[in-house]
């Protein structure tokens, strides 16, 4: 498995290999490449897709100090694996978190943008309650660990329909959090918390965009997702019915079908 060293933290990343155009995907908070997997399945041979697990994320190092950690460090994670790759220039997503990060990397990293894929994620920066919410769950991980986060967030990201008709979506996520380590999620708290609100860039955005959200989404909505879209010249919009918040897991099919379509306009 290939890894590189960010900031002096060991990064592991995902690498499906071939000559097909790079797809960078940035996962979600607090899950890790991994989740990526039935995108990289259908993409295969077509796409050369790269998966980075985030500091402290699934097979990656802690974060050396998570209380500097930042969107921007996160991006910085992205175009290191691109370097190692021999890759300039990509189709660069993510999901929720990772989408905040997709947008800091098209903030650092404009030129090396081909397409952005934005998924179940939103260009607002957190409310003050929001960021008191973050701060207290920092604490309480120093106090007593992940365990009742991870037990919050596996049974709250998901829609109704898709815990009755997908049940092991919930046991999906609550194995990729269980690879996350107390610095990874204190550091990545912290990233979300201090990111930089991005609404007045969607203008400026000047490659094709594909914005999904799941049309339950709890976390970051569908009036989110529309913010996006609106704000974005030309973005198209999809939305997936019954879909909750994790919805390249929860609507594999309907997700990378998008996806891929997408791709192939863009290609
Ligand atoms: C995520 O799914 O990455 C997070 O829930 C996003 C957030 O907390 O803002």
């Amino acid at each position: 498995m290939p890894t590189l060293t960010v900031d002096g933290v060991r990064v592991h990343f995902g690498d499906t290999g071939g000559s097909g155009p790079a797809v960078l995907l940035f996962h979600a908070f607090p899950l890790s490449g991994e989740m990526w997997r039935p995108q990289v399945a259908g993409l295969r041979g077509r796409y050369r897709v790269l998966t980075p697990d985030l500091p402290g994320f699934g097979r990656s190092e802690p974060p050396r100090d998570p209380l500097a950690s930042t969107v921007e460090g996160f991006a910085r994670v992205g175009a290191a694996v691109l370097d190692a790759c021999g890759v300039e220039r990509a189709i660069v997503g993510g999901l929720s978190m990772g989408g905040y990060v997709t947008l800091a990397f098209a903030r650092h990293f404009g030129p090396r943008v081909r397409a952005l894929v934005l998924a179940d994620t939103k260009a607002e920066g957190d409310a003050p309650a929001l960021r008191a919410r973050r701060e207290e769950q920092q604490a309480r991980i120093r106090a007593e660990g992940t365990g009742f986060l991870f037990a919050q967030m596996s049974e709250g990201l998901e829609s109704a329909a898709t815990l009755a008709h997908r049940p092991g979506v919930r046991w999906e996520l609550r194995r990729l959090m269980d690879t996350s380590s107390h610095a990874g999620v204190i550091g990545a708290l912290e990233a979300m918390k201090r990111r930089p609100d991005a609404l007045a860039e969607l203008p400026t955005v000047a490659v094709p965009t594909l914005v999904l959200v799941g049309s339950e989404d709890p976390v970051t909505t569908p009036a989110m997702a529309r913010t996006l879209a609106t704000g974005i010249p030309g973005a198209k919009l999809v939305e997936i019915p019954g879909a909750g918040h994790v919805t390249n897991l929860s609507a594999p099919g309907v997700f990378t079908a998008a996806l891929s379509s997408f791709l192939w306009d863009v290609r």
